[in-house]
């Protein structure tokens, strides 16, 4: 694997989730396949459990792991190509990218969207440059339109958690919360969801329709009450609008999940990425009660980072 920033860079969805789900069972086994190789992980945007479970993952494969915050640590970098750089920015993703790609064998790097222009944070340009400037393997830790670790992760707590011999029922579904969002995570899942055994039903507020790219082939309900009809697990996520672009148009009232609308599902497991704003996106109910897989999810995360990381360094 020579990078991983969405779905189609995975030959094979299910053997990834099978081998996360044996490095989950014997991370130490490959200790000696990341010796002598360093594993960089670049933050422009803040993280908890991306960092955490990647450095961890990298560990347990016996890389050395560096972390930068490259937003606070860093020159301001330069994007754009044929930029006269006399105004703020220090350096250009080229040579930064370049110097990186020396220093490390694989790198991890995160890059929020601006929420100011669709086509500009739609294009991924900076994970492009990223990537073809570091001339090394380069796993994205959430870009603007992705969160590839986390959907692997997500995919991998259903396949732990669904019911035997049932093809399970996932609903999406809109939360509320106090400032625009990016859609990458929401994207990210329900391309996901589109490669696994599962049916997938997506449900928002009129006006925040993902984009089509990501949902097509999925079921798109404004009515979450029948979205959530019968379903064995719903993922909860904020997102801003897609098509009035990084605008939050609703305050979302009664579209937080409750016990109440947990009735409605067949005793639904309850997900989110985290960090997850209590009572706003997901009731304190709900949070600690026994339907919540949150913090299985959360632990998915290295064994899916271990996987990712695996495959690049046997491709080395
Ligand atoms: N879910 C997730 O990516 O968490 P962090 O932003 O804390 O890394």
């Amino acid at each position: 694997m020579k990078k991983y920033t969405s779905v189609h860079d995975v030959a094979d969805v299910n053997e990834l989730v099978k081998e996360a789900l044996h490095l989950k069972e014997n991370p130490y086994n490959y200790k000696t396949l990341g010796e002598n190789k360093t594993l960089g992980l670049v933050f422009l945007n803040p993280s908890l459990r991306t960092r955490l479970s990647t450095q961890i993952a990298g560990n347990n494969l016996g890389m050395n792991v560096m972390v930068m915050n490259l937003d606070k640590e860093g020159w301001a970098l330069e994007t754009q190509d044929g930029a006269i750089m006399n105004g703020t920015t220090v350096e250009h993703i080229k040579e930064a990218a370049a110097v990186m790609g020396q220093y490390c064998d694989i790198i991890g790097i995160r890059s929020f969207p601006k929420l100011q222009n669709r086509e500009e944070d739609y294009s991924e340009d900076l994970l492009n440059k990223f990537i073809s400037y570091a001339n090394v393997p380069v796993v994205s830790l959430e870009s603007a339109t992705r969160h590839p670790l986390q959907s692997l992760a997500d995919l991998v707590t259903i396949t732990e958690q669904k019911p035997a011999g049932k093809k399970p029922k996932v609903v999406l579904t809109w939360a509320p919360h106090v400032k625009a969002i990016p859609q990458c995570v929401a994207n990210s899942f329900a391309e996901w969801m589109q490669q696994a055994d599962v049916e997938l039903v997506i449900t928002n507020p009129e006006g925040y329709d993902l984009a089509d790219e990501f949902t097509k082939g999925a079921t798109v309900l404004h009515n979450q009450d029948e979205a959530l009809l019968d379903a064995d697990f719903v993922y909860v996520k904020n997102w801003s609008s897609y098509e009035q672009y990084g605008k939050v148009l609703t305050d979302g009232e009664g579209w937080m999940m409750t016990n109440e609308k947990l009735a409605l599902t067949n005793n639904a497991k309850v997900m989110h990425c985290l960090p997850v704003r209590r009572n706003v996106e997901l009731s304190d109910e709900i949070l600690d009660g026994p339907n919540s897989l949150v913090l299985e999810q959360a632990n998915n995360r290295t064994f899916a980072a271990q996987a990712v990381l695996k495959r690049m360094l046997e491709a080395l």
